[in-house]
Parts: C-alpha cells; structure tokens; sequence
C-alpha cells in the first residue's frame, strides 16, 4: 500500500483535499478576516511555533503522552506490514501494542492495542493538520470522539497514537466486496451516534466546525458504536454576530456543502450538509462520489438521488438492495425526508445538529419509532397485553364457577 509499504498508493475514496477554486470565490475582505480568524487563536498560533522550533513542549494538551519515535516504532515491530491498517491522504495507520500503565512499547498480541498514524514528512499541510488534530482531541471528549492517547514530534516525525477500533472505518462496512451488509438498526445507530459527536462539537462555546464528515472518517468499535475521527480539518466557528466564518475550501468532494465550495464561507450548516450525505449512503449503499459516474449528470450521490428524495412514491428505490427489504418503509421515509432537509441547497433551511439528532432518536425509539401500521389482531393485543386476557379468562371461570357452586 501506498508509501507506507513504498508501493504507489491506491486509496479506495476521495480523499480529503484543497478545492481547486478555493480562493477564486473570495473577496479580499474574506482572505482578511481569515487572517485575522487565524490570529485570533492563539493556541493554535504558539503550536506552530512550537513546531517550527521543532520543540514540542508548553502548548501541548498535559493529558496526552509524549511518545518517542522508537517506542512507537517498537509498538508496531518497526512500522511492518502486517501491522498496516489503512492509508489516507496524509499518510498511514498501524496498529501497535503499548502498556496499559506505563505506556511503553509492549509484545505484540500484549498490552492495549493502539492505532498510529504515521503522517508523510514531506508535506506542510499535514504537519498543520497534525497539529490542528492534537489541538482538538487533546482537548475535546465525547464518546462519539475518538481517543487521542498521544503524540510523538520527534525532528520530521509526526505521528498520533488513537485508541485502536475494531470494526475499522464505516467506509469499509458499507462499499468494502465481500464485507457482511450492515443491518437497518446498525445503520440508523451510526447515524445517531455521529449526529451526537456534531452535535457536541457544534454545542460547544468555540462552535467547532469538523469540516470533513465522510465515511472513511467514521470508526467503529466493536459493537459498531461509532466515532468521528480526523480533527485535522476542524476549525471553531462563527461566534457573536459573524454569521461564518472564511477559509481555504478544504474538505472531500462528494461531501462539501455547495455554498462553502463555492464562497469559502463555513458555517455549522456546511457539517450538516455533509451528514445528509453519510445518511444518504447509510440507506443506499452508495457511495458520495462514484468513478463511475464521474462527467454524468448524475455525477455525486446527491444528484442521484435528490429526484427520489423528493417523491415520496418513489422514495424507497434509493434503498440498498443488500438489505433485503429487512428495514422498516416508514423509518426509511423518515429517514430519507431528513437526509433531504440536511441537503437543502440554502444552509437556512437545514436543520441543526441538535435537531437532527433528536429526530434520530425518535427514529432509533421502538416505542416510539414511526412502524409499519399494526394489523388489527396485534392492535387488539398490545392494548390487552396477553397476561392481562388471561387473567381476565381465569376471572371469568372463576365467577362462573362460583356462581354455579352458589346455585
Ligand atoms: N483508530 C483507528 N482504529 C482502527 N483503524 C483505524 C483507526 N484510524 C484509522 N484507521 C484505519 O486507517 C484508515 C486510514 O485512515 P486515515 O484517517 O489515514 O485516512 P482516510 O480517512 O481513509 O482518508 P483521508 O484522511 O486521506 O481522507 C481508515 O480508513 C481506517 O480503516
Ligand atoms: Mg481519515
């Protein structure tokens, strides 16, 4: 794989990447105000220069562990094949083993398992991203969020240690050949379960912004509960009156909000644009950009499907076929009316995250969940639950018994 293993890379998605119209659609007041933006973090501001003075020391989150470069090499028998995880745009993912105390390099199959990503030396936009990431995950917690352990900065190294997750990423589940389909339930428990993670980040004070919700970026445990990954994109977002904030366009295509690729203007809205997408491929099976359809009309996932989403009798042709009909029609609907309103073409009438999430779990509440209508029989049996006819019945005998004994 890629340069991990020295090989050409061959990722199997769009990767994260800067829009080629990026600074075409901005004024000179935005770039301004991005400066400014830029300079008004300062944490961010004395990580780099931590960075260029190759010292790695005061800005650092104190919770995370300072790792060297050999006990990272250690944990992962020296960065081996076999250890591989995955590859990104940055670089590559091992998997490696560490001492629950201490932290030291431990056997492999001993210890807690980690994963390590080990990014590319020769790009600059990756040590930012790098430390954009130790910034946010050092800081943040939430178990939609994956754990950050630590970190090693040593001369051009960089490389972060996250906690390991299992079940990989979710682009994996759903495109991967030969991979078990996902079920409905599983699939709407992801969707909650990042609607919770945005809705954090979105919730909080700073307003952060994540910037590259995608499928890839989505790690499962083993229970397939899952968490958003790669904070290198994220940024705070617009606070007091700014309604945006405005930036390089950086993100995935496929999944970028319109509006922010086409102006630079970010919003929390651009993330929820994003989700529509990540739902839209929960309940297709498809994926956001598609080699086959690139130069076509149809070109993205949501120009697909957008046609669907909007006639409620046709809604249900968007479904995967892998799931064999086994979903409840009224959820799918419901489902996809949501993915629709996250992908309003005007961020105005886009929901919020927090909204979203709300939705969701109503959909994920089976007292509550919109079901296939009962058939009368069930009807009559959920209001008299079967323990309560029997008792009736035994009242009944009994009255009657007594009557008889009476007479
Ligand atoms: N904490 C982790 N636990 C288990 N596997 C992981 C972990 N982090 C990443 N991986 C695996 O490594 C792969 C590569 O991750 P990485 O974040 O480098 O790239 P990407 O998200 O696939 O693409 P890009 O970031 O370039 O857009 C993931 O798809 C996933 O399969
Ligand atoms: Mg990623």
């Amino acid at each position: 794989m890629g340069n991990c293993l020295m090989q050409p890379a061959k990722l199997a998605h769009a990767s994260s990447i800067t829009f080629a119209s990026s600074e075409i659609g901005k004024s000179q007041d935005d770039v301004k105000q991005d400066a400014n933006n830029d300079s008004k973090r300062v944490p961010m501001e004395s990580l780099n220069k931590s960075l260029i003075a190759s010292k790695f020391d005061a800005s650092v989150p104190s919770s995370l562990k300072a790792f060297s470069f050999n006990d990272l090499r250690n944990a992962t028998k020296n960065f081996k094949s076999e250890t591989l995880l995955g590859e990104g745009g940055f670089g590559c993912v091992f998997k490696g083993w560490i001492d629950q105390n201490t932290f030291a390099p431990a056997k492999p199959g001993t210890g807690v398992v980690v994963a390590i990503k080990k990014l590319k030396t020769e790009s600059f936009q990756g040590h930012k991203e790098w430390l954009t990431e130790v910034h946010y995950l050092g800081t943040l917690y939430h178990e939609n969020l994956v754990k950050l352990v630590g970190y090693c900065a040593e001369s051009d190294n960089r490389l972060l240690v996250y906690e390991f997750m299992p079940k990989g990423s979710l682009e994996n589940h759903l495109f991967r050949k030969g991979v078990q389909p996902m079920a409905w339930v599983t699939r709407m428990q992801i969707a909650l379960d990042v609607a919770r993670g945005l809705s954090f980040l979105h919730g909080l004070s700073a307003n952060v912004i994540y910037r590259d919700l995608k499928a890839s970026n989505i790690l499962l445990d083993s229970d397939f509960n899952a968490k958003l990954s790669d904070f290198g994109l994220a940024r705070d977002g617009p606070t007091g009156d700014n309604t945006h904030v405005s930036t390089r366009v950086v993100g995935t295509r496929g999944y970028a909000a319109p509006e922010y690729v086409a102006t630079g203007h970010l919003t929390p809205k651009s993330d929820v644009y994003s989700f529509g997408v990540v739902l839209l491929e929960l309940l297709s099976g498809r994926r956001a950009m598609d080699d086959d359809r690139v130069g076509s009309v149809d070109e993205t996932l949501v120009d697909w499907a957008r046609p669907f989403l909007m006639d409620t009798r046709r809604v249900l042709r968007i479904m995967d076929t892998r799931l064999g009909g086994q979903y409840s029609k009224k959820g799918a609907q419901a489902a996809a009316a949501l993915a629709l309103q996250c992908l309003h073409t005007d961020p105005k009438y886009r929901p919020p995250m927090v909204e979203v999430k709300a939705t969701l779990e109503n959909l994920n509440n089976p007292k509550i969940a919109p079901a296939t209508p009962p058939t009368q029989a069930s009807y009559g049996l959920k209001l008299f639950p079967l323990s309560s006819l029997l008792n009736l019945l035994v009242w009944v005998l009994l009255s009657v018994s007594s009557v008889m004994v009476a007479g």
